[in-house]
């Protein structure tokens, strides 16, 4: 028996370590957070993607009460862009969300397992890495491509 290991490396910084476009990005998603419909669970989230071509579209939980029928924020996001831009790669994500408080959470938050495999067909899809910042108050957790957050994942058949 042998066992394999998996590492991956996740970049912790401080907003001000960020460059300014990715603070900029940043500031979308806290912005987004304010356009979440979230009535159900009272968390709400904000994304914000940047594409090869330097336009950014934005996204926000939208949920319903069938609850299966609501979307996070990085797909809708995502998804956003991928129908407004089907052949622009998508160079970066943020994500932030505020708790049920209303206040920023102090930690990064951290992607479902949906968002983070549509997140690996979308490097698949363009060839290319998405970096990725996941914004909390305290610290803003920064990987450089989707593979650090979902090892091992399915992506042929
Ligand atoms: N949610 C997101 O939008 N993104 C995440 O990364 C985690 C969870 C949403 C889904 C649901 O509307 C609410 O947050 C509570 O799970």
């Amino acid at each position: 028996m042998k066992e394999i290991v998996i590492k991956s490396i996740i970049h912790s910084l401080h907003y001000d370590e960020l460059s300014d476009t990715e603070r900029s990005l940043v500031e979308q998603a806290i912005e987004a957070t304010g356009r979440s419909y979230a009535p159900y669970s009272h968390f709400r989230v904000g994304a914000a993607v940047l594409l090869q071509n330097g336009r950014t579209f934005i996204g926000c939980n939208q949920e319903n009460a069938a609850f299966p029928s609501g979307l996070c924020a990085e797909r809708t996001a995502l998804y956003a862009a991928g129908a407004q831009c089907p052949d622009q790669p998508v160079v970066m994500l943020a994500v932030a969300a505020r708790g049920t408080d209303g206040g920023l959470l102090e930690s990064p938050i951290s992607p479902c397992g949906g968002c983070r495999q549509v997140l690996v067909e979308t490097e698949n899809r363009f060839g290319t890495p998405v970096r990725i910042l996941l914004y909390g108050h305290r610290e803003v957790y920064v990987v450089d491509g989707i593979e650090a957050l979902m090892p091992l994942s399915f992506s042929e058949f």
